[in-house]
């Protein structure tokens, strides 16, 4: 069985989606191949992979309650793609949004069910992430836990000749276990809509969310979006600066 999972999110690196889409192919089988689209010149690469493909997911970003209009003009080029090739494929969804509530992907859903529909293709459903943004935060958070963890134990080594402190290991453990609990939610369903893909059944709509409570979200994501704001290029971004919109794009 051969799985395509196309990164559909305009993002260069750091994706949630291509988080999601990386993190579900671990859990399908067989044959796996990760494409990214961004531009038109990714369109013929994706097409290719699919002409053997069993299963396409697509993994995307929710935009203003759709789909991003970069994907809209693939999908139009898919949909006379497979009406001349008739391809067997199954296509599935797994969409993240910004807003806390997954269900908010549910026009995207129904936007990529009337695609399939029109292509003559078989929809079997997908899975909508509330608070996709929080994916990226939790594998910042394991990379930075870790390398504070590889720290201390270093410092705590040369201090006292022991370098696996037991009391770092368990404080290691704990933090990687609360991150864990916040994404509890996507990795159930993720390995849930992964275990349909892989018996190549109809998944259904499914949605979920970080399990943060909403008031805590929006402290997180206004925390994390001032500091990627300013790591990014400063707080405000695009007020000062001398490209316009249109040359930002490219
Ligand atoms: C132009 C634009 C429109 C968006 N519209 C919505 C929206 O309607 N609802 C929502 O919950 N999030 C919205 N978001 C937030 C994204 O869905 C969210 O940041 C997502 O995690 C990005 O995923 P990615 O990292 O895979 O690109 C929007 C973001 C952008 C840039």
């Amino acid at each position: 069985m051969k799985t395509v999972f196309i990164d559909c999110s305009p993002k260069k690196r750091l994706s949630a989606s291509g988080f999601i889409a990386d993190m579900t192919s671990i859990f399908v089988s067989g044959t796996k191949k990760r494409m990214k689209l961004r531009t038109k010149a990714d369109y013929e690469n994706i097409l290719k992979e699919l002409e053997d493909a069993d299963a396409v997911v697509f993994a995307m970003p929710l935009y203003v309650d759709g789909v991003p209009s970069h994907v809209l003009p693939f999908l139009r080029e898919m949909e006379v793609w497979c009406k001349s090739n008739n391809p067997k494929i199954r296509v599935y969804t797994i969409a993240n949004n910004g807003f806390i509530e997954g269900r908010q992907n549910e026009p995207l859903m129904q936007i990529m069910e009337n695609f399939c529909i029109r292509s003559k293709i078989k929809w079997c459903g997908g899975l909508g992430i509330g608070g996709g943004v929080m994916m990226n935060v939790m594998r910042i958070m394991i990379v930075v836990v870790f390398a504070v963890t590889i720290l201390n134990l270093i410092l705590t080594g040369i201090d006292s000749g022991n370098f696996l402190d037991r009391n770092v290991l368990l404080n290691f453990l704990k933090n990687v276990a609360e991150v864990l609990f916040f994404g509890c939610g996507i990795i159930t369903f993720d390995i849930w809509i992964a275990s349909y893909i892989n018996r190549g059944k109809e998944y259904g709509k499914h949605y979920t969310r970080i399990m943060l409570p909403s008031f805590l979200f929006i402290l997180a994501a206004d925390i994390f979006f001032t500091v990627v704001s300013i790591v990014k290029g400063g707080i405000f971004r695009g007020w000062f600066s001398k490209k316009k919109p249109e040359e930002r794009m490219k």
